[in-house]
């Protein structure tokens, strides 16, 4: 997501004494205490090397969690994707993926630039069916750019942190491994996914030959995702990691803030979610139209002129993204508490009442 005009106001704001309440996204988490005590004390080695034990710990945390044979610790999600695309495609090849897929518009061009691939969209709104999986592969003629992997992204971070129900995933990966396609699950904000509808991680990635999940989104790590599959697929994106200079060294101080966070922030999650549904019940009171009502950390709610609104609720110390010129974003993490959500939206009842002056 685009870093917009409010920017550099949290440290302003903080300068100034103002309480600042940031709800431009999950990301915005500052590790805590006790998990700085965790990064301090992680044992590390050279992990170009393969000798990093707590980097190592946690590929194979990774890898159990998920229910894949491997695992490989990247830099960020867009890493993540990218590496796969590596590993599953060639230059010329087509990525499938959904409308809104962050590998289609957030990743600055990057499956095009640095790996040669043409993503195409399947179905509306980032959902799709299996019949739209099977029409948007095209029959194999030398105009086509051959279709060769399909991205699923879950939660879909464009559409409100909507999940992808699982009968229709399934059916969806089904008809694009049953066509020869690599499956792979942009699981940025998977655990959110699992932790809302009770179903464990594994049974969501079980239909995907491939995925990801960030550790510094919702998980509250400062950095970090992690790609895992089957030990060949990692063995081909370890080469890309490398390639895009995500080879690192004692990273062990990072992966351990993320073991940190799958031990610990994983069941919390379903705090994020409550607090969401209770900014969107609150903004509902206030008059905005919330669409969709969140199912996990995402509210998405119309305003006119929403840039202008960005700044005004900015002003009272509330940092949120526009989205579009009538849609804002506001996201849930775990330093919102119940607390900052009602301070937030009167915060917000000051702007719309000066608004309707
Ligand atoms: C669905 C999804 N995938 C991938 C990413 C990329 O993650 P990163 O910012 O760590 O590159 C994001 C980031 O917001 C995301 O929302």
């Amino acid at each position: 997501m685009p870093a917009r005009s409010s920017a550099i106001a949290r440290p302003l704001l903080e300068s100034s004494g103002m309480k600042a309440i940031d709800l431009r996204s999950d990301t915005v988490t500052r590790p805590t205490e006790a998990m700085r005590r965790a990064m301090a004390s992680a044992e590390v080695g050279d992990d170009v090397y393969g000798e990093d034990p707590t980097v190592n710990r946690l590929q194979e945390v990774a890898a159990e969690r998920t229910g894949k044979e491997a695992a490989l610790f990247v830099t960020s999600g867009t890493m993540g994707n990218q590496a796969a695309i590596a590993a599953a495609t060639r230059p010329g090849d087509a990525v499938l993926a959904g409308e809104g897929a962050h590998l289609l518009l957030y990743e600055s061009g990057a499956g095009a630039a640095l790996f040669g691939v043409q993503i195409e969209t399947v179905g509306a709104g980032g959902f799709f069916s299996g019949s739209e999986v099977a029409d948007a592969i095209h029959p194999v003629d030398v105009h086509y750019a051959p279709a060769r992997m399909l991205a699923i992204e879950n939660t879909h971070n464009q559409s409100g942190g909507r999940v992808f129900p699982l009968e229709p995933l399934k059916e969806a990966a089904a008809v694009g491994r049953d066509h020869g396609l690599t499956v792979h699950l942009d699981g940025a904000r998977i655990f959110n996914a699992a932790v809302a509808s009770g179903t464990p991680v594994a049974t969501w990635a079980e239909p995907f030959d491939s995925l990801t999940f960030c550790l510094s989104k919702g998980l509250g790590a400062p950095i970090g995702s992690v790609l895992c599959g089957s030990s060949d697929f990692i063995l081909r994106a370890h080469r890309a990691r490398k390639q895009m200079g995500g080879g690192m060294r004692q990273s062990g101080i990072i992966a351990a803030a993320g073991l940190y966070a799958l031990e610990h922030h994983v069941e919390r999650l379903a705090d994020d979610h409550s607090n969401a549904r209770r900014l969107a019940a609150g903004l509902q009171d206030l008059g905005f139209k919330v669409d969709p009502f969140p199912e996990t950390n995402i509210v998405l709610f119309e305003v006119e002129r929403a840039e202008g609104f960005e700044q005004e609720i900015l002003a009272r110390g509330v940092l949120m993204l526009a989205l579009t010129k009538d849609r804002i974003r506001a996201v849930t993490h775990m330093d919102v508490s119940e607390a900052d959500i009602d301070d937030a939206l009167s915060r917000i009842a000051e702007v719309a009442k000066a608004r309707s002056r």
